[in-house]
């Protein structure tokens, strides 16, 4: 019978295995720690030195979030990961969100004009004034006119006739259902998106058309005002403290079917911005960026460029330059529209670009390329530069020319660029230090509120685990840095900034010794 011997070498190669680990590989492990230390330094905010409350508050804010995320991932409902329509209840009952909250955000860089305060005032207040017309399209959406003394003409293509809103309500069974339906038409929100929207190119048709949907009641003169104000409002109450806003500035008009023109609305929205900042001594400021859309061919641009100009000339204070917006796998490349977009550059102006620039899935499209089209044109900021991170050489260059990337996580989610929120693009420019800003894009479109919601998915998810307080204030120093204030403004900003800053972490500690 022969021995088994096996089972005995076995156990001396496991005890032999067991020895090596004690003593033989500690030079593997050597620079473990040295090395993780300098991955962290890289991350955004990196290099933030926090004083000693910043750190125990920072300590105590990520044992929180590490405690929220455990608790998401036991139930198998981690909100970054889920669509923000189905996560959206769940962050607003999160602790995080609402330390987010309260946080001073600095400057929000990254809106448009129609998508600024939600919909719920559109509807409840705005459609409720008078001489309101509405008409019905075929395919089950609205549009909105205000006119006196004549019902407005025409009516636009394919709409049924015009009906006096204040009439058409009185005649209805039930009001508050017809009110939800014009808030549906208002927002992409519903309960099975994934049934609703199978496309990127159609859940963009619906998204452009809720612009022109909203257009009939913002662009009217009185309601133009009034929503800018509450708009201004909505992002104060959410502790921002300054807005730049991307606009394509229609006509707005009057009862009387007159039209303004574009330095009309930028002359209102300089008055507006001043009397909000009358009333609100810590809100900084907005600055308009006039937008043409990328569909519009060179001769429009070539027009529109020539405007932003004039305009620029006549608001240096408030017009902050030029953008190009719309679907970006469809429209115009940079490229295409160059002979436009070198106008300035060749009558030896400048006119500041804060061009929307890869924003595709598409890697090797035209769209693609518009991330290194914008920073050769001279771009002040990146507008979702989700294909940066496919383009090493002009990652380097945004980094050498210090141009960040405005970052919408819940925008890119909702139009269908990305799923889960950790898988983000820019998990991986926040993991090199590279500069990003915050932004919400159109939060009222996708049922969001403020910049508090985008906090939250990037401080839960794209800026990883180990993102803390260093990330949240780095963010928000890169607000106030990377925006066109002008350098009083930003050293004004900055400094109102520092102030809600130390006292936001003041009143933090207090209710953590209280709490926890
Ligand atoms: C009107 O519709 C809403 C839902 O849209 C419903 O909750 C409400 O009960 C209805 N009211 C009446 C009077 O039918
Ligand atoms: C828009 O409002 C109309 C009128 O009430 C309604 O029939 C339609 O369903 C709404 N559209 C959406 C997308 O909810
Ligand atoms: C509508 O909004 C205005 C502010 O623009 C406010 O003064 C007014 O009270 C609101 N009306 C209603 C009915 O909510
Ligand atoms: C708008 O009209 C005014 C005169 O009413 C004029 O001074 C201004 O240049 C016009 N602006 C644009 C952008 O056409
Ligand atoms: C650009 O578009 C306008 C309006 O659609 C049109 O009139 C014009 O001919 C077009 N120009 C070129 C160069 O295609
Ligand atoms: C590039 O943009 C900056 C900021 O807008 C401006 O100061 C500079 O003159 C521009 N350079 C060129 C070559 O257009
Ligand atoms: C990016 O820049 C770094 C440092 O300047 C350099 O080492 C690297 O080769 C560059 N990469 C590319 C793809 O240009
Ligand atoms: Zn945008």
């Amino acid at each position: 019978m022969k021995a088994p011997r096996g089972k005995g070498m076995g156990l001396a190669y496991l005890l032999f295995l067991n020895l090596a680990s004690f003593c033989l590989p500690t030079p593997l492990w050597k620079d473990r720690e040295a090395l993780m230390q300098e991955e962290k330094s890289h991350q955004t905010g990196g290099n933030v030195v926090l004083n000693r409350e910043e750190q125990q508050l920072s300590t105590k804010l990520l044992n929180l979030k590490k405690e929220e995320v455990s608790r998401a991932t036991a139930r198998g409902e981690f909100p970054p990961s889920m669509h923000f329509f189905r996560a959206r209840s769940l962050i607003e009952q999160s602790t995080v969100f609402s330390i987010l909250k309260r946080m001073p955000k600095g400057a929000v860089l990254h809106l448009h004009d129609y998508a600024l305060l939600s919909v719920g005032w559109l509807v409840y207040n705005a459609t409720y004034l008078p001489d309101c017309y509405i008409c019905f399209t075929p395919t089950g959406t609205v549009r909105f006119r205000f006119s006196k003394p004549h019902p407005p003409q025409p009516v636009p293509a394919q709409c049924s006739q015009w009906l006096l809103l204040e009439a058409y309500r009185r005649q209805l069974q039930n009001v508050t259902e017809f009110d939800s339906s014009l808030l549906r038409n208002l927002t992409l929100v519903t309960d099975f998106p994934e049934l609703a929207y199978p496309s990127q190119a159609f859940i963009w048709k619906r998204f452009e058309e809720i612009f022109l949907i909203a257009s009939g009641i913002i662009c009217y003169a009185p309601v133009f005002k009034a929503y800018f104000y509450q708009g201004l409002l909505e992002f104060y109450e959410d502790n921002v403290q300054y807005v730049e806003i991307r606009a394509l500035l229609p006509p707005v008009y009057e009862l009387d079917g007159t039209r303004h023109n574009k330095s009309w609305s930028v002359a209102a929205y300089q008055e507006v911005t001043r009397q909000f900042m009358k009333e609100h001594p810590d809100f900084l400021g907005a600055k308009i960026i006039f937008a043409a859309h990328r569909m519009e061919n060179v001769s429009q641009v070539k027009e529109a460029i020539v405007t932003a100009m004039a305009l620029r000339a006549q608001f240096p204070d408030t017009l902050a330059g030029f953008d190009l917006v719309g679907y970006e796998d469809e429209g115009h490349s940079l490229w295409d529209l160059k002979d436009a977009l070198t106008i300035p550059y060749s009558l030896g102006g400048s006119l500041p670009y804060f061009f929307h620039a890869g924003e595709t899935d598409w890697q090797g499209s035209s769209a693609d390329s518009n991330v290194l089209d914008a920073l050769l044109l001279n771009t002040s900021r990146i507008g979702h530069g989700l294909a940066l991170t496919k383009h090493p050489v002009a990652k380097n260059l945004s980094l050498k020319m210090d141009i960040p990337v405005e970052v919408c996580p819940i925008s890119n989610q909702v139009l269908l660029l990305v799923a889960d929120l950790r898988r983000h693009p820019a998990a991986v420019l926040m993991a090199e230090g590279h500069p990003v800003v915050v932004s919400p894009d159109d939060p009222p479109i996708f049922g969001a509120k403020g910049v508090s919601y985008d906090f939250y998915e990037m401080f839960m998810a794209v800026g990883g685990m180990n993102a803390d307080l260093r990330t949240l204030k780095q963010l928000a120093l890169n607000s106030i840095k990377y925006s066109a204030m002008l350098p009083d403004e930003k050293a004004k900003a900055q400094d109102v900034w520092q102030k809600k800053w130390d006292q936001f972490v003041a009143d933090l500690s207090d209710s953590f010794l209280g709490e926890l």
